[in-house]
């Protein structure tokens, strides 16, 4: 821990009855989301398990819990101050009523989505992806450090770099010097951040995870953190668990105070503050579109098939979606430099492990295959690609003209 960090055991009621009015100049808070949980989890190493609970006995209660909560918090906010709420779809409704209560409707400033990615068995209803961080502040001379994000793709970069102007009909339109020239509109910095943002949650690998339950990135803090708060400035955690929201406020040079209920989640917190670390998403350093590595031009060999295209994988190329018997039908499609029993081999090795009794190769070249026939896995069979297929008709229709002896010495001339 740095003299900067400090991490307190208890409810934050009462330790936060101990901090000077006005002195926090941001508050984020994870609480428990009125899961009606016991969260639990086992460390990587499966040696320890940590766990809360989320167990209420009515939403009243609950209210309750969080409103005594609330009012510790703007009194202890400088009047610069925000606080950022973390909750989910079991209690935003509450928590936003709540928020307006306490800190007034008008110093609501953002419903902040984080969207992420988490596979999970089908139910009956839609897969949750997001939970909800509110944004206010307690006036309207807060600290606000606007980010930027990269323009996408779609973006005509050019044209933002035009100064514009309204014309007499109130349309946009570009402004020109004297010489019917351009006027450049000054460096831009990138896109404003949004209100929705794609970071990813944790992977189980991911060197910052301890093993808490509901252990949230330190990225996302990272974020909070630089929009709402200046270097040495004081975050403040009630809730700290794991102590992400430590962690992330350390890195960035700002003092930063937990609290928690847990001995476990206290012991946790200081531990990592010893050595502050993050993981770098790789998903956000080289975009989501790095991730996509299937071959654009053997997927499109397939068209008028109904597929789902596989990504990372050397052997398989795409999924045929109408399975056999709950069985997947993988399908690759073979590659310039590669034989047909170099193909049969990749997409054999990669499908063996998915248990699939039909494994689809798409030939490109006339290799002579038929003479490995049997030399290839049973579960594959060869398919002749279009530019094969056509060549194989435009060769039988040639050799039976052949020996019908109707072939003409030379094709006949464009
Ligand atoms: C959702 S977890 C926080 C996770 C944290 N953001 C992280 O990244 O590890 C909620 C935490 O609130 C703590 N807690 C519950 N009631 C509390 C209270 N009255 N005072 C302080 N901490 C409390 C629990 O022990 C738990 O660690």
């Amino acid at each position: 821990m740095t003299a900067n960090t400090e991490v307190l055991l208890g409810d934050c009621l009462e330790v936060m009855g101990q901090i000077e009015t006005g002195s926090v100049n941001l508050v984020y808070l994870d609480p428990p989301f009125f899961t009606q949980k016991s969260h639990k989890l086992v460390t990587r190493d499966r040696q320890r398990e940590f766990s809360f609970d989320d167990v209420w006995a009515s939403h009243t209660e609950y209210a309750h819990f969080i409103f005594e909560r609330l009012q510790e918090i703007k009194r202890v906010l400088h009047p610069t101050g925000a606080i950022f709420f973390h909750c989910d779809r079991n209690a935003s409704h509450i928590v936003r009523i709540l928020l307006d209560e306490v800190f007034g409707a008008e110093n609501f400033r953002s419903e902040i989505i984080w969207h992420y990615r988490r596979w999970s068995n089908a139910q009956k209803n839609l897969l949750p992806a997001h939970q909800t961080i509110y944004f206010y502040t307690l006036s309207d001379g807060y600290t606000f450090n606007p980010q930027f994000g990269e323009y996408s793709a779609s973006t005509n970069v050019d044209q933002i770099w035009q100064r514009r102007r309204r014309d007499e009909n109130g349309k946009s339109v570009y402004e020109l010097d004297e010489n019917g020239e351009a006027i450049p509109n000054g460096v831009k910095k990138g896109v404003p951040l949004s209100d929705v943002w794609d970071i990813p949650y944790l992977n189980p690998k991911a060197a910052e995870r301890t093993g808490y339950p509901t252990q949230k990135p330190v990225l996302l803090l990272e974020q909070i953190i630089k929009i709402a708060s200046n270097e040495n400035d004081l975050v403040l955690d009630p809730f700290c668990g794991s102590g992400t929201t430590l962690v992330a406020a350390t890195l960035l040079g700002r003092r930063a105070l937990g609290i928690d209920i847990s001995e476990d989640a206290v012991a946790i917190a200081r531990r990592r503050l010893v050595a502050p670390t993050k993981t770098e998403s790789n998903l956000l350093l080289l975009g989501r579109d790095a991730y996509k590595s299937a071959d654009e031009e053997a997927l499109a060999l397939l068209q008028g098939l109904a597929f789902v295209p596989v990504q990372r994988n050397r052997g398989i190329d795409a999924f045929v979606t109408s399975d056999i018997n709950g069985y997947l039908v993988p399908i690759r499609v073979q590659r310039p430099e590669e034989s047909i029993p170099e193909a049969a081999l990749h997409l054999y090795r990669s499908a063996s492990t998915k248990n699939a009794p039909l494994m689809i190769l798409v030939a490109l070249r006339e290799g002579g295959y038929f003479a490995f026939a049997n030399e290839l896995p049973p579960e594959v069979v060869v398919v002749d690609g279009p530019a094969l297929s056509i060549n194989k008709v435009i060769a039988e229709f040639l050799r039976r003209r052949e020996a019908d002896g109707m072939l003409q010495a030379h094709p006949p001339s464009a």
